[in-house]
């Protein structure tokens, strides 16, 4: 398993997951504490409020980093931290003020990563949204695009001088998953309000992407995009064909991961939805033949600023499902389904089914779909570590997971795929969103009651790693 000299190596964190200090220097309040705190929605109910107190302990995570030997650290940044909105807009607009000490923060974190000789990698929006923004309808209102876009100048006019690389979004999918109950804002809407807020989501992605290039002529910007990875069943020609039409089609999310109208196919592995816009600069055309009238507003100058160029696509990828010719279940008229797990299949503590070939198949064919250079800007396992009494943390299963995806990664390498570099999700142990701290994700396990940092066993592993290949 070689990469060559110069792909990256990296590890992801997210503000609200590690920070902690949500109200301290002015911070004001997200979704996720509306979402935990108030709503009791998350199974920890005080959210990320204290969380792995990166606020305040970034230079030890720093210099676990420089240990490590990445090259790259992507970590997003708190709108919340760096903005401030009152509640009196009327017919004014929204008007945040800047807040100095929240700029003040990252400027710390970004000056310290690059001292350890770490390239930061920023993202714009890991699911953090301002609650005055939420209450102003979120992504529901378009004029989303207009804030999120006066935050991305605020940040790149700031931090440009040395942050180079940036993420619009992260997971947009997900982020519907807030109109769908399962994430903040926890609220549920219909379908035609998911394509609006779709529709929303790629403007905020299109208006953000082209004031980054506006204020920072040589930057890099991409996004980083999630849902199922699926894989052929088999290495049968007749299985790899059947991938690739499931892949084609717009409709081939598996049902088991449709719980609502709509909601399988936009988190299922239907990438074309989102990636179309953004890539080709049109909604697919079946999605006009599904979705009919319901279909969002799309005004003139929508799909150009859509597809502002980008540098590069982030992919997110943790499971998928196996996908063979036939259509055994009638359900498909296109020749191919998949194959549902049987019992006692291998999973992760999130019960995340083990699918290394997720890595494989599906990152070669987004590079062929879309031919951007491809960053894989998420990949881990959560289990239930544990400090053992010789205070080690035996995560094995840990380094086979991750063996065993990036073993299945450098095949799509080898057969022709611009892949070109890999973060580890996740540097630490963090607040797991809906599950709060009972999945650790982290190559550091974290004590959250003392704080204490204790690299487990796949992080000396992803170390030697690292360092075989950029040898
Ligand atoms: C998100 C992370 C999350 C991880 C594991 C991704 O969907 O970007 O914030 O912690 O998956 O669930």
């Amino acid at each position: 398993m070689n990469f060559g000299k110069d792909f990256l190596w990296g590890v992801a964190t997210a503000s609200y997951q590690i920070e902690g200090a949500t109200d301290v220097d002015g911070k004001q309040e997200t979704v996720w504490d509306d979402f935990c705190l108030q709503s009791r929605k998350s199974i920890d109910h005080f959210g990320g409020t204290v969380a792995c107190d990166h606020y305040h302990r970034y230079k030890e995570d720093v210099e676990l980093m420089k240990n490590l030997g990445v090259q790259v650290y992507r970590f997003s940044t708190a709108m919340s931290r760096v903005l401030t909105y009152d509640n009196s807009y009327g017919n004014t607009g929204v008007k945040p003020a800047v807040n100095q000490k929240g700029l003040d923060f990252y400027d710390r974190l970004i000056d310290c990563v690059l001292e350890a000789d770490i390239d930061p990698w920023m993202t714009l929006y890991h699911w953090d949204l301002p609650l005055e923004l939420e209450r102003m309808g979120g992504f529901r209102n378009r004029e989303i695009m207009y804030w999120l876009a006066d935050y991305a100048d605020l940040m790149t006019r700031h931090f440009g001088d040395r942050v180079k690389h940036f993420m619009t979004l992260n997971e947009m999918p997900c982020i519907l998953g807030g109109y769908q109950g399962w994430m903040a804002p926890g609220l549920t809407i219909n379908l035609r309000e998911y394509l609006n807020i779709i529709h929303n989501m790629l403007l905020c992605h299109g208006n953000m992407t082209k004031v980054i290039r506006a204020n920072v002529q040589d930057s890099k910007i991409g996004f980083a995009h999630c849902g199922l990875a699926p894989f052929p069943a088999s290495e049968k020609p007749e299985d790899i064909a059947a991938f690739n039409r499931a892949m084609d089609c717009l409709e081939s999310a598996p049902a088991d991961y449709a719980p609502q109208e709509g909601s399988g196919l936009f988190f299922g592995s239907s990438l074309q939805y989102y990636c179309d816009p953004i890539y080709k600069g049109e909604y697919p055309a079946k999605a006009f033949e599904i979705f009919k009238d319901k279909m969002p507003l799309i005004k003139d100058g929508d799909m150009e600023l859509i597809s502002e160029e980008l540098d590069f696509h982030g992919q997110n990828v943790y499971q998928g499902c196996p996908i063979a010719a036939g259509s055994a279940d009638g359900k498909s008229s296109e020749g191919f389904h998949n194959i549902p797990f049987g019992q006692g299949k291998d999973i992760t503590a999130a019960k995340w089914p083990i699918t290394p070939k997720s890595l494989n198949y599906f990152i070669e064919y987004i590079y062929n779909r879309y031919k951007k250079p491809v960053y894989i800007t998420e990949n881990g396992c959560s289990g239930a570590d544990l400090v053992c009494l010789d205070g080690k943390v035996h995560d094995e299963y840990r380094i086979d997971f991750t063996q065993r995806y990036l073993e299945e990664l450098s095949k799509a390498k080898e057969k022709g795929a611009d892949i070109r570099g890999y973060f580890h999700w996740s540097l630490l142990d963090n607040f797991e969103w809906k599950s709060g701290y009972n999945e650790r994700f982290g190559i550091v396990h974290v004590d959250y009651q003392t704080q204490k940092r204790t690299p487990k066993e796949s992080y000396y592993w992803y170390k030697d790693l690292i360092a075989q290949n950029r040898k």
